[in-house]
């Protein structure tokens, strides 16, 4: 076909495994033969914006112009798999919300404060729906309680913000939850409520950087759910020992359904609950009851 074959023809091998390279040691992302033709589809459009004349013009221009942090924003923003939706996973919500939360109401009692990360928060459903389980729960009320929801991609934060959905985003959430949580808007919009949002604090953060991450005081939950699935192994590796140092002793790393730390990482254990197993940083001395070692 000639039309789908145009863009192509103009990535030599070595083009494509030099920005394959650059953007797996930006940000862990990884673009394998099998998905080179959404890179080089996409990068096409990138070096089209910028009126250049090719594949190796672009990585020189990513490497050393000084516009090269403006454009390897741009380019991200093209690049990462946004998909997300309000209530996903909904065997890991109700293990959060009926095993977990309470379990951290007694546990920090005395601190009076809860910290959550939605590490990969994508245009922000996933930390409002934590937000919307913290107050459905009535454990915290009056506690410092703080969400912290992070990406690599500044547009979905914008979006995030603007705290404005539609139907798509709703696809699996109880009409309740939008009559308690959510304002109506014009055009079949929904706004999520003030009492939700001020849980919420987001920010740009690139999973690999660790530097950055070692600065934020360590959380109860980490959330990151369908992030690492498109990540390289090393990139994987690097990222689950920043969450091992950013939890409390005891705290839980939540992953999506279709990814594991088997052979990443041997540091968290699994806990078994009654609605689903994820992974926790181990206590201290701690008696292994409910536990086993992943
Ligand atoms: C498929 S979405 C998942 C959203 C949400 N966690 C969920 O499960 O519904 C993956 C998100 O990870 C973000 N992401 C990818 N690489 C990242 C990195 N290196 N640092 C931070 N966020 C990243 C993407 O921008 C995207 O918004």
């Amino acid at each position: 076909m000639i039309q789908s074959s145009s863009y192509q023809n103009r990535f030599s091998q070595k083009d494509f495994e030099d920005l394959k390279n650059f953007i797996e040691e930006w940000c862990g992302i990884e673009f394998s033969e099998n998905n080179r033709y959404i890179l080089e589809r996409r990068v096409q459009t990138r070096i089209e914006a910028l009126k250049l004349k090719s594949p190796r013009d672009y990585y020189f221009f990513i490497r050393y112009s000084p516009k090269r942090h403006e454009e390897v924003e741009k380019l991200i923003n093209i690049l990462t798999t946004n998909e997300t939706y309000f209530f996903r996973e909904k065997h890991q919500l109700k293990a959060f919300s009926e095993e977990i939360l309470p379990e951290l109401h007694r546990n920090n009692r005395e601190s009076r404060s809860l910290r959550v990360w939605s590490a990969g928060c994508s245009t922000g459903e996933e930390p409002y729906t934590i937000a919307i389980l913290i107050i459905e729960s009535k454990l915290f009320h009056n506690w410092n309680v703080e969400i912290f929801a992070t990406d690599i991609n500044t547009e979905v934060l914008q979006h995030a913000r603007e705290a404005v959905y539609t139907v798509k985003s709703f696809r699996d959430t109880e009409q309740r939850y939008l009559r308690d949580f959510f304002d109506k808007l014009d055009g079949g919009r929904y706004v999520v409520k003030p009492e939700v949002r001020s849980l919420v604090n987001f920010g740009k953060l690139n999973l690999l950087d660790t530097g950055r991450i070692r600065m934020l005081p360590r959380f109860d939950v980490i959330f990151c759910r369908n992030v690492l699935i498109y990540f390289t192994q090393e990139a994987k590796k690097k990222v689950s020992t920043a969450f091992f140092d950013s939890l409390k002793d005891g705290g839980y790393l939540l992953l999506g359904h279709a990814e594991s730390l088997i052979n990443i990482s041997s540091d968290f254990e699994l806990v078994h609950f009654k609605n689903d197993i994820v992974y926790r940083k181990p206590r201290r001395g701690e008696d292994e009851e409910t536990s086993s070692r992943c």
